[in-house]
């Protein structure tokens, strides 16, 4: 397989690469990065986000999942180097316990670097995060829990802690007792017993943290994250410079995590994470200007596509059931397996219908283990995407393999808005019946909106063996060549499996 090609622009061989999502993340950007890492790439960087990411990866059949450290390290024994930029959230004991995961499985991380100035997760910003999301109660996010949100809101507020703060330790003690202090306060209007809950959570030290007049033990807090800074002292250096000196140099990869509608910027605000997703945010996040990048691939999933936490999702197949369902709290793998043992891809019945694709998608958090929401491919959604000015038209669809028993397969081409007039100001108002090309960001009009979809005969067989387009079922590509018209994307490459080799070039 030629990847090569993948990796060109304009005849050039590209420098420096990024791989982001399109969608709502969970796209299988591992897989592309673990092989641009295996054939080109140098150094490869995760720029943004914390350990609510999850990057599964499957090389010669052995699955492995990343939170914070790049999908990249497999390459790290060839002496390539992974970086975790300036850009991500790092809370120090999910990333010490990968780290040891990865001493577990025997793999390298010796060419490791992570930014002194990464963003700083405390354990009063989880604490924050969860008492908001049981707060908010319907109207919750759902949330990873991993305190991303108040992780870059006290950064945007002036009051954030960098990672470099725990191998300083009079720089930490100062801006930990002004953190604690403030979060006390804000803290104390809530439900003492409910802060006690949270607290005694395992993730948050199993009540280690905990101190009852004080709601946050100080000196434990202290002394556990300066143990935290030792450990990874070896590793943290200025990553913005290191990338910077090697720009051009090197082939750099970037490692995009979450997706552009979760951007919260440009995502479906507020159903969002609070990090800068998309392409400029990603190569701020590690030191570079979006115009350094001189290649970016944005994957999209299709023609099954998916969302896991609250938030709007036109094209959920099982609709509102399904969102209940999946965001209820409840909801696992092995609990669906034991309900539902029977169901089929092909059952009229919607919500049975999504979890049957969600067991063959093997659509269940990476990071959380909730089963994510399937539904159909949403082209407004991506044309919006595709629109952004930022991106390039340069795309790559992946898990295919996933509808190979659909009898039918349905692609959303527009959306009916249904709602109450809705201004824009400047005399646009968006009137019921409406028909919309591309999506609207917005919770607020996206709740309203109802899919058109075109209905296209499944493929029904297997993918296996196929290694160029026109190998690839007649009824397949007669789907996926209007989805490359009505989108104008440039469709650079095809997944049709897990493994490197089930690639398709184009
Ligand atoms: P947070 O990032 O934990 O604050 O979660 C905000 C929203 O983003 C929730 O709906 C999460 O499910 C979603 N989210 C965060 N990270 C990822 C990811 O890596 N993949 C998919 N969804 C994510």
């Amino acid at each position: 397989m030629d990847y090569s090609k993948l990796l060109k622009k304009s005849g050039k061989t590209a420098k420096t690469v990024l791989v982001h999502c399109l969608q709502f993340g969970d796209t299988g950007k591992g897989k592309f990065v673990d092989f641009i890492t295996s054939v080109w790439a140098c150094i490869i960087v995760r720029a943004t986000g914390g350990s609510n990411a999850g990057h599964t990866t499957c090389v010669n059949g052995k699955t492995s999942t990343n939170h914070l450290v790049p999908s990249g390290i497999v390459g790290d024994a060839e002496g390539k180097a992974t970086v975790i930029g300036s850009g991500t959230a790092i809370n120090p004991p999910d990333l010490t316990n990968e780290l040891k995961i990865l001493d577990l499985n025997k793999q390298s991380y010796n060419n490791l670097r992570i930014a002194y100035n990464a963003h700083l997760t405390t354990p009063a910003e989880i604490v924050m995060d969860r008492v908001l999301e049981v707060r908010a109660g319907k109207g919750k996010i759902g949330s990873t829990g991993k305190g991303i949100a108040q992780t870059y809101s006290d950064f945007i507020g002036r009051q954030g802690l960098i990672l470099g703060d725990i191998i300083n330790p009079n720089v930490f003690n100062v801006k930990l007792k002004r953190q604690l202090d403030y979060y006390r306060q804000i803290l104390e209007g809530f439900d003492p017993e409910l802060i006690a809950q949270i607290m005694n959570q395992e993730s948050l030290g199993s009540g280690f943290y905990h101190s009852r007049p004080y709601m946050f033990d100080h000196e434990a807090i202290y002394e556990q994250y300066l143990v935290y800074g030792r450990e990874l002292k070896p590793m943290i250096s200025d990553t913005d410079a290191y990338i910077r000196s090697e720009l051009g140099k090197s082939n750099i990869l970037i490692e995009g995590s979450q997706g552009d509608l979760l951007d919260i910027e440009f995502g479906t605000y507020p159903f969002v994470t609070s990090s800068s997703c998309t392409v400029p945010g990603m190569a701020r996040g590690c030191g570079l200007d979006m115009r350094d990048v001189d290649l970016s691939l944005g994957i999209f999933k299709g023609p099954i596509m998916s969302r896991v936490g609250c938030g709007p999702f036109v094209t959920e197949i099982g609709g509102e059931e399904s969102d209940l369902w999946c965001n209820g709290g409840k909801a696992n793998r092995e609990m669906e397996e034991r309900l539902y043992p029977d169901v089929t891809v092909n059952d009229s019945n919607e919500f049975r219908q999504g979890l049957a694709i969600r067991r063959i998608g093997k659509e269940y958090g990476a990071t959380t283990t909730r089963p994510r929401r399937v539904g159909w491919l949403d082209l407004p959604s991506l044309r919006y995407s595709l629109e952004l000015r930022f991106n390039s038209k340069n795309t790559i669809m992946t898990k295919v393999d996933v509808s190979n028993e659909l009898k039918e397969i349905n692609v959303c081409t527009q959306y009916e808005y249904q709602g109450p007039d809705y201004s824009f100001g400047d005399n646009r108002v968006l009137r019921y019946g409406a028909r919309l090309n591309v999506a609207y960001p917005r919770e607020e009009i996206l709740r309203y909106c109802k899919p058109i979809y075109t209905t296209f005969p499944g493929w029904e067989c297997s993918l296996e063996g196929c290694k160029t387009y026109d190998s690839l079922p007649q009824k397949l590509r007669q789907i996926i060549d209007p989805i490359i018209i009505m989108t104008s994307m440039n469709l650079r490459a095809i997944s049709i499996g897990p493994d490197r080799e089930e690639t398709i070039i184009l």
